[in-house]
């Protein structure tokens, strides 16, 4: 089946890429033409996604799917939540953003934190979300040059690395987007979809 990706993200794209294989024929927005950055202003990851895969749907008409990711804090109160992208008020730029992160988190002891993921699919008009969470701990230091965003600085619980030290493969097997997509996956074969 053909479904189209509401983003631009480049690393989610191989990372969706990877955990869906050949199951799915997936198009990236620029791979249809819309090269239009989608408003991300809503006040909850949730509303997020499905105002992102709503957006993408009216213009083109086809199946989609968008996620919205945060990585939550509990001792700053569930922050950066659904500012991740700008914590630092520039807008991506993950070096700023983990460099804030850690000046909050300076001598606090309680660095629990998670990643949690919403994707929303639309289908053939129906909208459906599936979340993913994954529990970690903020580390002291950056650690590894691997994927994106915060991974550098988040230890996912039961395990030594960070995200940032692990291989592709390793990081999506236990991820917030993983957990996420295999939902959506599993959905559409309990539709007969896949
Ligand atoms: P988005 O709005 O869903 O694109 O994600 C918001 C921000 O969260 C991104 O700009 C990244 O900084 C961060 N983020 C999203 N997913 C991940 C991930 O898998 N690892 C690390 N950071 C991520």
């Amino acid at each position: 089946m053909e479904l189209i990706i509401a983003s631009q993200n480049q690393n989610k794209l191989v990372e969706f890429k990877k955990i869906l294989g050949d199951k799915i024929n997936l198009f990236s927005l620029s791979e249809i033409g819309l090269n239009q950055e989608i408003p991300e202003n809503e006040k909850t990851i949730k509303k997020n996604a499905m105002f992102k895969a709503k957006f993408v749907n009216i213009q083109t008409g086809k199946n989609v799917f968008a996620d919205d990711t945060g990585l939550e804090i509990d001792s700053l109160n569930g922050e950066p939540g659904v500012y991740s992208a700008r914590y630092s008020g520039v807008k991506r730029n993950s070096d700023k953003n983990i460099e804030l992160v850690l000046t909050k988190l300076k001598n606090k002891s309680n660095r629990n934190s998670r990643f949690k993921t919403i994707i929303s699919l639309i289908l053939d008009g129906k909208s459906v979300n599936f979340e993913g969470v994954v529990e970690g701990k903020i580390t002291e230091e950056k650690r590894g040059n691997n994927g994106f965003g915060y991974d550098p600085i988040f230890q996912p619980n039961g395990y030594a690395s960070t995200f940032g030290e692990m291989s592709l493969k390793e990081k999506n097997k236990i991820s917030h987007r993983s957990i996420a997509i295999n939902k959506m996956v599993q959905y559409l074969k309990e539709n007969n979809l896949l």
